[in-house]
């Protein structure tokens, strides 16, 4: 095990490979943090580095008359509680059975072991088991109950993940109004705080506010980690940038309700917090029984965005990511959804799998309606059987024919949800989350089940066990489509209602740590409504996320772009689906619409059996040109390049920066602007690359009157420009390819590159030699 921890006397030192984080014990018992950033040998520097206080500032609760000058509001600390001066927004609150919500954690001792897993959450893991863990024990010695606040030191990946444990030591059973997982405290700002924000089919829109005196928050009360306020945020200077300056990074693993909080205090000092949110929380803590918070993902890097991104896309690929499809390539998947919803039967799905098969595609998914009588949204949720009117040979019949093709069989299913119009729902109304005698809100027409309850989830482990068994399944993608309501669970007592949305979570994760655990090659997919749960907790069982269910390409790259700030592509399934698009309405072209998917985990979500032979030639040439290059779109490292205005692009290299895949997409067309670059990152300095695009035709209708200027072949079509050099890495990274001129409207040649609305190119860089 790597020694990553460093103490001394009352300093605590961790290490990673880039970054150090460092604090110490003061006298009164409170632990100070020091430092968060680039590594710095602190050690010896501790008595120069430690603040300095002969007094508290004005105005401010002295702590204690034994420590006078000890004012903790306006210190910056590793935990904040209510009452004793702390006037910021505290880390823990309870309330203790004498009613009263005073408390006071002070240092009590230490522990180093390697990391160990969470009892009662899904957490981060490493493989070679060579994590260390720093345990700081504090005590409320008023009304003995114990904190701890572990920090885990993963030191290639520069993540620091940190959570807290609270136990309850009295005879008295006490109410935890919150047990946030981390604090972290800067000095003087300002800091700009960076959120990801949107709604269904608009997820993870980047937006940025710089804070002043105050707090913003950014937080989910739906239940689900949700599509409106993902739980990744970033703190970094005004000043940094892409590529450079502070930039940290903070996620939570965890899939319910939220919060993540900067304050800055009176002294302009600021104040970070996350973990569940203390909405709606209330947590009864019996005498004996201990309460953990969700693992909260920590680093830093002075490279800007793009450098935290790339500690946390390698965090989450190593350390998140587990189990049999860690590493290994994805499938390229046909999904039946936006092919047909809920209009099919066994012919026309064999039909739509005989065209996927013909065109390359390895795995065949059949999305919603399979089961009870669901040919609408507005019944048979919970009823896990085949609809023998559409599958008369069952999903077994079906998936011997699919796989007969050669093909690989997958299915969806929404197993936390109900339908009135159920049979599940007729023999046990008290299985869904509902207020007996009250009417219910509904969303999608379908109630929750209320996992908070044993039962349900035996229940669901059960149905799910037979479903997955029933046939050759070799893929699942599980879908969540409502957020939570009239949020009360019909088996928990009066005095536990403020525990049923953690409760909720915890129940979900026993589920899925069964299930995942009895099936473990099928490949999961988690969804909900797309983004709707796009978090780490999920991850940590199923490899990857449908992360929108906006596949119109111009909406995709900017959702993937988003989603890249704080996830990898390798977690992020994206389809090629029809046009206009079913979403938005927009054209864009396939090539475009396979040119922004093929960045994720490829699939097409379309009636292949309608399209026409030019089409489907270019989608089985696509998918071909996709295996050649899958390892590296998949699993390589991703960079977002330059962005300007209606120009979005982007990189993914090989681990041995062998080969880069970039795309360089344009939203709408700016007049007489036919000059463009291509500039790369990640690539070796000392490379010589071969650097190509990937060859495109367009069809003689695009050039209008204009179509005579052009060579075509026998197909009326016509091919892009071609561009073809010998490069130095550096050179690419440094100055970029300038690319063959626009289309200018004063002329036209085979030389000349036709970009359009939302037209894109992909450009391929293989390495010759290395000097
Ligand atoms: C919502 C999902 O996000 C879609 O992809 C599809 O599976 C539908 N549910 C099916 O009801």
């Amino acid at each position: 095990m790597k020694k990553t921890i460093i103490t001394k006397d009352n300093l605590f030192v961790l290490h990673t490979k880039t970054t150090t984080y460092a604090f110490h014990v003061i006298e009164s018992g409170h632990i100070e943090h020091l430092y968060y950033g680039t590594t710095l040998p602190i050690t010896n520097s501790y008595e120069a580095i430690k603040p300095k206080y002969e007094f508290r500032e004005g105005n401010l609760i002295t702590y204690d008359s034994l420590y006078s000058f000890v004012g903790l509001e306006n210190r910056n600390l590793e935990i904040s509680t209510r009452g004793k001066g702390d006037i910021r927004e505290p880390m823990v609150e309870i309330t203790y059975s004498n009613g009263c919500s005073t408390c006071d954690f002070l240092y009590d001792s230490y522990k180093i072991h390697k990391k160990q897993a969470l009892l009662t959450l899904p957490c981060s893991y490493d493989e070679n088991e060579e994590v260390e863990t720093l345990v700081i024990l504090l005590k409320d010695k008023q009304y003995d109950l114990e904190l701890e606040l572990h920090y885990s030191v993963f030191y290639d990946s520069d993540v620091i993940v940190k959570s807290t444990k609270l136990r309850n030591c009295s005879k008295n059973e006490v109410k935890v109004d919150r047990l946030l997982s981390a604090q972290l405290d800067f000095d003087k700002g300002p800091y700009v705080f960076h959120t990801f924000k949107g709604a269904w089919i608009r997820e993870m829109n980047h937006q940025q506010t710089i804070c002043q005196q105050g707090i913003v928050v950014n937080d989910s009360k739906c239940g689900t980690s949700s599509s409106r306020s993902n739980p990744f945020v970033m703190i970094s200077t005004p000043q940094t940038s892409e590529d450079y300056g502070d930039c940290f990074g903070c996620n939570l693993i965890y899939s319910g309700n939220h919060y993540e909080a900067m304050e800055v205090n009176a002294f302009c000092n600021n104040h970070f917090l996350c973990g569940v949110n203390p909405f709606g929380f209330q947590y009864n803590l019996d005498p004996g029984s201990t309460l953990e918070a969700p693992e909260a993902v920590l680093t830093y890097s002075n490279n800007g965005y793009g450098g935290m991104s790339q500690h946390m896309h390698q965090f989450v690929k190593e350390h998140i990511v587990r189990g049999v499809w860690k590493n290994k390539e994805r499938p390229v998947l046909l999904n039946s959804w936006e092919a047909s919803y809920f209009d099919f039967n066994e012919k026309s799905l064999l039909e739509l799998a005989k065209a996927g098969k013909d065109v390359g595609v390895e795995l065949f998914v059949l999305d919603d309606g399979w089961f009870g009588k669901r040919n609408n949204d507005r019944s048979s949720l919970g009823d896990w059987y085949v609809n023998k009117k559409k599958l008369p040979n069952g999903l077994e019949g079906l998936a011997k024919k699919v796989n007969q093709l050669g093909m690989d069989f997958g299915i969806w299913v929404e197993p936390e949800m109900v339908s009135y119009d159920s049979d599940c729902y007729r023999n046990h109304p008290e299985f869904a989350v509902e207020i007996p005698g009250q009417r219910h809100s509904l969303g999608r027409h379908q109630l929750l089940l209320d996992l908070t309850n044993e039962k349900v989830q035996d229940y669901l482990i059960d149905q799910m066990t037979q479903v997955f068994s029933s046939a050759n399944i070799s893929y699942v993608k599980w879908d969540m489509n409502r957020i939570v309501s009239d949020a009360f669970s019909q088996c928990l007592g009066s005095q536990y209602q403020g525990e049923f949305y953690h409760r909720y979570m915890l129940g979900l994760y026993r589920v899925l740590e069964v299930l995942t655990t009895s099936f473990p090659t099928i490949l999961f997919e988690s969804c909900a409504s797309g983004g709707n749960r796009f978090d780490l907790g999920m991850m940590c069982y199923m490899p990857q996320v449908w992360a929108s269910d906006n596949t119109d390409a111009i909406c995709r790259s900017e959702i993937q772009t988003g989603c890249s700030y704080g996830y990898p592509m390798s977690v992020i399934g994206a389809h090629v689906s029809a046009c206009p698009n079913h979403q938005t309405l927009r054209n864009t072209s396939l090539e475009t619409r396979f040119q922004v998917a093929c960045f994720g985990l490829l699939g097409y979500e379309c009636n292949l059996v309608d399209m026409n032979k030019e089409e489907l030639g270019k989608i089985k040439e696509q998918i071909i040109w996709y295996k050649k290059y899958r390892k590296v779109l998949q699993f390589g490292n991703y960079y977002r390049l330059k962005n300007e205005e209606g120009i979005y692009q982007w990189i993914t290299v090989s681990k041995d920066r062998t080969i880069a895949i970039g795309c360089y997409l344009q939203t709408l067309v700016k007049a007489n602007f036919v000059s463009g670059y291509f500039k790369a990152k990640g690539l070796c300095n000392n490379g010589q690359y071969h650097f190509t695009n990937r060859m495109i035709t367009f069809d003689e209708k695009e050039l209008g009157n204009l179509v005579d200027q052009v060579k075509k072949d026998e197909m009326n079509r016509f091919c892009c420009e071609q561009e073809d050099y010998t490069i130095n890495g550096l050179v690419l990274s440094t100055i970029g390819v300038r690319l063959k001129q626009g289309f200018g409207g004063s002329h036209y040649n085979e030389n000349i590159r036709i970009f359009q609305d939302f037209a894109s190119r992909i450009y391929i860089m293989e390495e010759i030699k290395r000097v």
